[in-house]
């Protein structure tokens, strides 16, 4: 499908088969709220109630994430942008907001500044930026690609020198074997003078980290406890949102923070579109998110056996966050 609008400046390509779909919310619910221990996928939070959610979340003060990626860019945009010169920014999850642009800005700036080719899941998502940066950006075209991005191909602007941007440390949701196999699949698209740029959340201080997934305010429990209203209203379950409580736990074998939703009492939960009653014990668990946290050698081992080679590394002032510049290895 082609969806051509604004005197063809913008192209939305959907490569999303109908039955390939990466949101199959009945089987992932089924499949594991059946197995032990328990898990959701994270991909379910974005309904319009938990992307508005999340949006919260990264103004948080205890949510340093988004503000360190920022400050990096901020900072070292122009160096990137000349590092590399590239003519387009492809951009892993659409975006029209702060980060996205000072990327765009450091190739207008330059002269570079081409097109825009976002790579997402959502439609809507995708059409909502390409419309706000025509907007503001009258010189540039978009590309985008409606499609699965942890299957990347067919990405936008093949003929053009290409920055590609993985940023919000999107990648730490993904396990390090899924991780790299992502990675691998970007670097076989890539040409010798396209560059990958990525940003990952780093390993530090537990209580820092789990603050930052268990704020005081309560919005990170409400945009966890929110996947549950998801499989309510989807699935016509009936989850008892206050029979869960959030919990946002370090687990350091596997260096990562993990989302719970931890059952409060014994309870059986119906999920009627499915034919499914899964029983808790107090105080069980449903694992909804896994978010890996790095050092800059467990990150350069991950670009590089996923066949990438780091040509730069840049962390904000306080080391919490780094940016990563990669090249396809020859
Ligand atoms: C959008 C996946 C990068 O893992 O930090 C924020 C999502 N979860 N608070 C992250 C999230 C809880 C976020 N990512």
């Amino acid at each position: 499908m082609t969806g051509d609008t604004a005197g063809s400046r913008i192209v939305l390509r959907n490569t999303l088969r109908e039955h390939a779909s990466p949101y199959d919310l009945a089987g992932d619910a089924r499949a594991g709220l059946s197995s032990t221990p328990k898990t959701l996928p994270s991909k379910y939070f974005y309904d319009a109630r938990g992307s508005h959610l999340f949006e919260m979340i990264t103004r948080l003060p205890q949510y340093y994430l988004t503000r360190a990626e920022t400050e990096i860019l901020e900072r070292e945009a122009g160096r990137f942008v000349e590092a590399v010169r590239p003519r387009v920014l492809v951009e892993f999850g659409s975006g029209a907001a702060r980060k996205t642009r000072i990327l765009l800005d450091a190739m207008l700036e330059r002269g570079l500044l081409e097109g825009y080719g976002p790579v997402d899941v959502s439609a809507q998502a995708s059409r909502h930026a390409a419309d706000t940066l025509i907007r503001d950006y009258p010189d540039i075209r978009v590309e985008g690609v409606i499609g699965d991005f942890e299957r990347p191909r067919d990405l936008p602007f093949p003929g053009r020198r290409r920055l590609m941007a993985f940023l919000g440390s999107t990648i730490g949701n993904l396990e390090p074997v899924q991780a790299t196999a992502f990675l691998t699949s970007i670097r076989k698209e890539m040409t010798a003078a396209d560059a990958f740029l990525v940003g990952f959340d780093l390993v530090k201080d537990v209580v820092l980290l789990e603050r930052a997934y268990d704020d005081e305010a309560g919005v990170t429990a409400k945009f966890n406890l929110n996947v549950l209203r998801v499989l309510n209203r989807d699935l016509g379950a009936s989850f008892d949102l206050e029979m869960f409580r959030h919990r946002a736990v370090w687990n350091a074998g596997n260096s990562r923070i993990e989302m719970h939703l931890e059952s409060a009492v014994e309870q059986s939960v119906r999920i009627q579109s499915i034919g499914l009653d899964v029983s808790f014990a107090a105080g069980e668990t449903i694992r909804t998110e896994l978010s890996h946290k790095y050092t800059r050698e467990s990150a350069v081992g991950l670009l590089e056996a996923s066949g990438l080679r780091v040509e730069s590394w840049c962390t904000d002032e306080s080391d919490r966050f780094a940016l990563a510049l990669a090249r396809a290895l020859g």
